[in-house]
């Protein structure tokens, strides 16, 4: 009998989704055990994503009630949900339901928004709409893994991609007290941000060989960063972010400036970020400008940085599919199941996608 970790994922047909089973495909403890799919029960999973067909044979997609009786019937699981908001905290419910009937425990990461609040009215006033299941809001706990050595919770809930470039650049200047807590930041994303269903801004005539700001001022996952950044850091910063619509698929680059508390170089901002990251795997410091390229499809996250005595600017380039959500959201398995965090996730990135 395999005793390898059963991994169920929710969004099926989701790019989340699909760079969440090609990390399992590849992980050494993690196997398979079913994916979800509320539009194509019954569809071949390869189909959706013809780059896994090969490892994927003839995996088909489930409905919720076969995935339901799975996660009973599994005496632990490991649940990825790369839903949309709004739907994950109510489904994820439902299979907790049925889990806890049946005394089965599977753990959940959900790399959707629903369960980074810690209220369900901080949820409603930004999203707009009730949360799907405000009791379980304590069950999980959301940080990026490089801010938090243990969940104390069950279950986890992934940042975000632009919030875990955002944090992984802004935390060390805060928690070392390095500059004053008003963080500008700029941010470019890759057109799979948006995910798999083709909007008027997303769709590619559009974004191709074009730059252009959208939300700024104004972007959702602003109360998200700030909580997470003072849930990290200890210190409760403002956040004013301008997101960008860049033209490529994958990846994101995010600038944040803020003014120095006291006179530093830029190299001695990046001495105090490369001692703040020396046991964080993923993250690499370096003098160089970090290059989306360099990170893409991977899990690791470069930052460099320049400072001139007033001003400090952090630069962070990660993959959002990756680092961003399905990487992030394995790392925060693998420790939930005990794993060593870097388990199924050192794959270098390709370097020329
Ligand atoms: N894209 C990114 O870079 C990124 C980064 C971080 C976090 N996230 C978050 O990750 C989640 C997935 O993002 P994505 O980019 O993969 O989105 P996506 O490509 O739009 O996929 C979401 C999937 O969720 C399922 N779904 C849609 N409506 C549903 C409904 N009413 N009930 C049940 N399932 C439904 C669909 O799959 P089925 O019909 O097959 O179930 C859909 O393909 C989102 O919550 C997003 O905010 C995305």
């Amino acid at each position: 009998m395999s005793t390898r970790i059963p991994v169920i994922v929710l969004g099926g047909t989701g790019y989340v989704a699909g760079e969440v089973l090609r990390l399992v495909l590849g992980h050494p403890q993690f196997e398979l055990a079913g994916v979800m799919s509320d539009s194509q029960p019954g569809e071949a999973v390869g189909k959706a994503f013809p780059h896994l067909a090969a490892a994927l044979g003839g995996v088909v997609f489930e409905s919720q009630a076969a995935i339901t009786q799975r996660i009973a019937s599994l005496p632990r699981s490991a649940v990825f949900s790369a839903a949309p908001h709004g739907v994950s905290a109510a489904l994820i419910d439902t299979l907790l339901q049925a889990a806890e009937a049946a005394g089965t425990q599977p753990r959940v990461v959900d790399i959707s928004a629903d369960y980074r609040y810690s209220s369900a009215d901080a949820y409603a006033a930004v999203y707009k709409h009730a949360h799907g299941a405000p009791a379980r809001i304590a069950q999980f706990t959301c940080a990026v893994p490089e801010h938090l050595a243990h969940a104390s919770t069950p279950h986890v809930a992934h940042p975000g991609c632009f919030a875990t470039a955002t944090l992984l650049a802004s935390v060390p200047l805060l928690t070392l007290d390095l500059v004053e807590p008003r963080l500008f930041v700029s941010g470019v994303t890759g057109s799979t941000g948006s995910g798999r269903k083709p909007v008027d801004g997303t769709h590619h005539p559009t974004r191709h060989s074009d730059l252009y700001s959208y939300n700024a001022l104004a972007h959702r996952h602003v109360p998200e960063i700030t909580a997470c950044a003072a849930a990290a850091s200890g210190v409760h910063a403002d956040f004013a972010f301008v997101p960008h619509s860049g033209p490529f698929a994958r990846g994101i680059h995010v600038t944040v400036q803020a003014t120095l508390k006291r006179p530093l170089t830029g190299e001695e901002v990046l001495v105090k970020l490369r001692e703040y990251y020396a046991r964080a795997p993923f993250v690499r410091v370096d003098k160089s400008a970090p290059r989306v390229k360099d990170v893409a499809s991977s899990n690791y996250a470069h930052l460099g940085a320049a400072a001139d005595g007033r001003s400090v600017a952090v630069m962070c380039a990660i993959d959002n599919l990756n680092k961003g959500a399905a990487g992030g959201a394995v790392q925060w398995m693998n420790r939930l199941f005990g794993l060593a965090e870097t388990t199924g996730l050192t794959a270098p990135a390709p370097g020329w996608t």
